[in-house]
């Protein structure tokens, strides 16, 4: 009996052991980030970078078995220079995996060449439609939203609010459109009628006749997309108009989000639409925040949480691998099935690879998104175009 016991104890440790080679022999896993650390969504590259590595410090620096090596490539949010940017990380530095990024026009050029590679990339911000949608792959994952989702949600409100007429506003490029879009067909949908459309050409930051042109028209209410830098000076040059007391300005969250030490008076009593917020007070959300602050001495974001559930999704698949993220097929089948505990509250996968999520309603108070309600429960991208 004791002798079967002890060939029982050998046989597992030698597996172990052989397991523990193998990822060694794996040697360090290699992650390219590709985001942005110049220009207007500066901000948003560093809070992605922070989040995602305070999850794999949470995790003893390691995923999968494997330690991590970093390789960083400022995209300056150019869609001209993308595909260079990430075949530098594809074909150069021979990276494992792939997260970026926060520009759209920067993300479609990732995924056709990600697609093209079969190197696995997960987006953790930009909402690009088509990522999740014509352009949607095995290896090929999002931990943030897409451009449709908040859009459509605000869209519903502001018609609920009983809002007959609305102008929009953002820059001109795929996230803005997408985004109009979005919120176009939620508002329609409820009665709503989008009156007339106005862009600026990204990251341009000149809106004054466009904002006189809002004050003419005096619509119902105002949505517009734009973020980071951008959006600091387009919320303050709004209320600046003095537009903020008779025509309110809605938008996704990320007109407010990482922006409100910078927008101060001028954004206050705002109303967005995110997959995020203030003031969730759940256990897992206290403890993601009380972590982040201690380890950067910032409060968290919207962009910290998806860099920080970027690095969850890849521990998942790595885990269903023993690190080895050649292993597409089991991978990507560990990361649909899963269900990620993020600080936002808990989100599966579509079958596109788009997180299926709650849309909170936030009302900026003071230096907070404070959370209002649940404007739609459990959103699924409708991911048109996608065949996978
Ligand atoms: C995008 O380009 O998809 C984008 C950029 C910044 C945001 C949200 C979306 O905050």
């Amino acid at each position: 009996m004791s002798h079967r016991i002890a060939r029982t104890t050998l046989t597992a440790l030698a597996l172990a052991c052989v397991a523990t080679f193998a990822q060694a022999q794996q040697g360090k896993l290699k992650v390219g980030l590709m985001l942005p650390y110049s220009g207007t969504y500066t901000a948003l590259g560093v809070a992605i970078e922070n989040g995602f590595k305070l999850a794999v410090e949470e995790k003893g620096g390691k995923l999968g078995g494997r330690e991590i090596e970093y390789v960083k490539v400022d995209d300056e949010s150019d869609p001209a220079k993308a595909t260079d940017n990430v075949n530098k990380l594809i074909k150069r530095d021979n990276v494992d995996v792939i997260i970026g990024t926060v520009h759209s026009g920067v993300a479609m050029a990732m995924a056709k060449a990600a697609k093209e590679s079969g190197t696995v990339l997960i987006v953790p911000n930009a909402g690009a439609d088509a990522v999740t949608g014509p352009m949607c792959a095995q290896n090929i994952f999002r931990s943030s939203f897409s451009n449709w989702q908040p859009a459509y949600a605000m869209g519903e409100v502001a018609a609920k609010q009983g809002k007959k007429t609305a102008m929009t506003i953002t820059w001109k490029y795929a996230a803005g459109d997408e985004s109009v879009a979005g919120f176009k067909e939620g508002f329609e949908k409820g009665g709503g009628k989008v009156v007339k459309s106005l862009t600026v050409p990204f990251p341009n930051v000149e809106f004054q006749a466009l904002l006189t042109e809002i004050a003419a028209a005096k619509p119902d209410a105002v949505y517009s997309f734009f973020a980071g830098g951008g959006a600091v000076k387009f919320v303050k040059d709004y209320a600046a108009a003095g537009l903020n007391k008779n025509i309110p300005l809605y938008g996704p969250g990320f007109l407010t989000d990482g922006t409100l030490d910078a927008q101060g008076d001028a954004a206050q009593g705002m109303l967005t639409t995110l997959h995020y917020a203030d003031g969730l007070n759940t256990p897992r959300d206290t403890a993601f925040r009380t972590a982040y602050a201690k380890a950067f001495k910032l409060q968290p974001d919207v962009y910290a949480v998806q860099g920080y559930d970027a690095a969850q999704m890849l521990a998942v698949g790595l885990a269903a691998t023993k690190g080895d993220i050649t292993k597409k097929a089991e991978f990507a089948a560990a990361i649909e099935k899963a269900k990620i505990d993020s600080p936002r509250g808990s989100f599966t996968m579509s079958k596109s690879h788009n997180p299926v999520q709650d849309i909170y309603l936030r009302k900026v108070e003071g230096k907070e998104n404070k959370l209002v309600n649940v404007a739609v429960k459990g959103l699924a991208d409708p991911a048109r175009g996608c065949r996978m």
